[in-house]
């Protein structure tokens, strides 16, 4: 195996919602070595402008690259619309997956004709969002929500309080009431409330996330280039822009394992 094949991925997110991504890579190619670095110092993405957004994805770049990365994940919907254009135009030649809320797949799923989408304010007020429902969701209604609060619960390993149960109620009410028959997670840290959401909705409603489509996009680029690993992978190695005491205890909840936990302190 070349140097390059056994080389590893970068998988980037704002904060813990990219495990939920990285979870379907490792499912998918389980002989990659993987990084992972969660930007909490930053968190939350959805309320910061586009420009600093662009930043630390260039930042965050820069570091997977001195890493050795053969290939970068934004596990962010968030990052992605504020920052793949960016990045690809700066790393040309570099594999490069993107994540986008699922609404083509959710525009041919639904039957009641409405889609409903939670997501960050960042990714439901971008460009690149209006592109993706005017290209994809013509002849469906898309009910937007945005749901500020959601990601600092999960951020805090809460993934059902009380708090943590309205918040999400109150976010997922006017969709029902919409007529809704397919939700779109449009942001990564929401599949890990999928228990929680299931007590909220009926059984006949479709949840959408892009996890494994974004683990498939991967291998993909990854097999046009022969650069897919034989293995064997080693362990995922995790940095945190801040306490990496805190990303300690929350692993075991979103990821299984406590494995090695750096300091991102660039
Ligand atoms: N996980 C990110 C996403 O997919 C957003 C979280 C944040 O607001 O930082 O959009």
């Amino acid at each position: 195996m070349t140097d390059q094949v056994a080389a590893p991925i970068g998988v980037f997110d704002s904060g813990v919602g990219g495990l939920s991504v990285l979870a379907e890579i490792q499912r998918l190619l389980p002989n990659e070595s993987l990084l992972y670095v969660a930007d909490c110092g930053h968190i939350p993405y959805g309320e910061k402008s586009p420009e600093f957004i662009r930043q630390r994805c260039r930042l965050v770049a820069e570091f997977f690259r001195e890493h050795g990365a053969k290939a970068m994940v934004l596990a962010c919907n968030t990052a992605t619309v504020a920052a793949v254009a960016d990045l690809r135009e700066h790393y040309p030649d570099w594999p490069l997956v993107g994540m986008e809320p699922a609404v083509k797949p959710a525009a041919a799923a639904t039957r009641s004709g409405v889609v409903g989408v939670l997501a960050t304010t960042g990714t439901l007020q971008s460009a690149k969002f209006a592109a993706l429902l005017d290209r994809f969701a013509n002849d469906v209604q898309v009910v937007t929500q945005p749901c500020p609060g959601l990601v600092e619960c999960i951020e805090a390993g809460d993934l059902g309080s009380p708090v943590l149960r309205d918040l999400l109620q109150g976010y997922v009410n006017p969709l029902l009431a919409a007529g809704c028959d397919t939700l779109i997670l449009g942001c990564t840290h929401y599949p890990f409330l999928k228990p929680l959401l299931a007590q909220m909705v009926p059984p006949s409603i479709a949840i959408i996330d892009t996890g494994a489509a974004v683990a498939r996009q991967l291998q993909r680029l990854l097999g046009e280039r022969q650069l897919l690993s034989d293995g064997p992978a080693r362990e995922a190695q995790f940095w945190t822009s801040s306490s990496p005491e805190h990303l300690r205890k929350i692993l075991p909840i979103l990821w299984n394992k406590s494995d090695s936990v750096r300091s991102f302190t660039v």
